[in-house]
């Protein structure tokens, strides 16, 4: 697929005049959120955890990694298609899951995955989406799909919750494994700011039978007491690898731990039978001052030594980011805040041009770097510096 004629249909629309509506550039594109979204919405997207640290490095370990080009290669015709999952991908690109959308866009998870469906790569629903998962799962029709699940404390509930992701076409499960607790994020401190608390990321647990069935009456007639017992089963505090299996036997679709950074816990995933794994410290949301999850990658790529499928979050805004993540040993990566302030901006549209913008992006460099299929994405086409 060619991705990079993206850029000549809107050179040619600029011919008559239009331009995108969006700025290409991810910084720009922040900065307009932030002159279009109020302080609540803005900061729960942008920020992190405590000092932001790890929201800098994670950004900042990609510039210490250089692609080395090469010329003279025949770059007329390029795949960039992957295998993932047991499922074929069209690019090593998806949506990562990122809960509560209805605060940048009213139509939220729906408008992202009738982008994403419209683009032809898969998005992941969170656990605590704006919109019950099989909504989200029409909207997206034919197009591939991913369930990211929030361990909840009652079992029942997560066995639940992977029957009907199942049922509505959800092809694999993410268990996020770092956000056993929320973490210390001031911007979000300083507004007194939590959604959720206001009904907002709760469809898919006021939708389910096992988490209503305790009720006395209906979210719609008390909230209160539907946001009192989400806040009871929303996360396990209390979860071991031990585990897992427990999770494991309530689905039979492919597994992924989302949230791994230290090499052993890799392991551990490939020893549990686990399907895949993120790499990803949460868009440094969760713990302070740790490591990068580009600068995790190679430990945890050299452990697992391909018994499962290695995915990749945090920090990803250009081609050249997939392209190193690539070569540092991730199959496929997701894309976080940069579609979040697409949707903000733009809903499906704004969604679909930071997809299209990413894709051709990605395009461009490897083709220019002499690089025509993933296969040729490995650790000696970059120098670290
Ligand atoms: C997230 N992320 C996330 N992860 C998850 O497993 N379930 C979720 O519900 C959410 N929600 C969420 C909300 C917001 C506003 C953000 C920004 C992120 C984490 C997400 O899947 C991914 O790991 C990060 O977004 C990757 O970092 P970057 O690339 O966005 O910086």
């Amino acid at each position: 697929m060619d991705f990079a004629n993206y850029q000549y249909e809107i050179y040619f629309q600029g011919l008559a005049g239009v331009v995108p509506e969006l700025p290409a550039n991810y910084d720009d594109l922040e900065a307009r959120a932030r002159e279009e979204l109020d302080d609540g919405p803005f900061g729960y997207v942008a920020g992190g955890a405590s000092s932001e640290d790890t929201v800098a490095a994670n950004r900042e370990a990609f510039r210490r990694w250089r692609i080395v080009p090469r010329m003279l290669v025949d770059i007329d015709v390029r795949d960039l298609s992957t295998h993932v999952l047991g499922q074929d991908l069209i690019a090593p690109v998806a949506l990562a899951p990122v809960g509560v959308q209805s605060i940048v866009h009213p139509e939220a998870e729906v408008a992202t995955a009738r982008a994403a469906a419209s683009v032809g790569i898969p998005f992941t629903l969170s656990t605590v989406s704006s919109k019950p998962l099989e909504e989200v799962a029409e909207a997206a029709g034919d197009g591939p799909r991913w369930f990211q699940l929030y361990w909840p404390g009652e079992v029942e509930l997560a066995a639940s919750l992977m029957r009907r992701a199942k049922d509505a076409g959800y092809t694999a499960v993410f268990v996020t494994l770092d956000t056993k607790m929320l973490a210390w994020r001031p911007r979000d401190i300083d507004g007194a700011y939590l959604p959720f608390l206001v009904g907002e990321g709760l469809a898919n647990y006021t939708t389910d039978p096992v988490f209503t069935d305790p009720l006395d009456v209906s979210a719609e007639d008390d909230l209160q007491a539907a946001v009192l017992r989400w806040a009871q089963v929303f996360l396990n505090k209390k979860a071991t690898w031990g585990d897992l299996a427990s999770l494991r036997e309530h689905t039979d679709l492919p597994m992924v731990l989302k949230g791994v950074l230290h090499p052993d816990d890799a392991r551990r995933a490939a020893d549990h039978g686990m399907d895949g794994i993120v790499v990803s410290n949460h868009g440094g949301r969760q713990v302070d001052g740790e490591i990068a999850s580009l600068d995790a990658l190679p430990d945890v790529a050299a452990a697992v030594d391909g018994e499962l499928d290695i995915l990749f979050d945090s920090g990803i805004r250009t081609g050249a980011d997939v392209v190193k993540a690539l070569g540092l040993g991730a199959k496929t990566v997701l894309l976080g805040r940069p579609y979040v302030w697409g949707l903000a901006l733009g809903g499906e549209d704004g969604v679909r041009h930071v997809v299209r913008g990413l894709l051709a992006d990605l395009d461009l460099t490897m083709a220019m770097s002499g690089f025509t299929s993933l296969d040729d994405l490995e650790p000696g086409i970059l120098r670290r510096i």
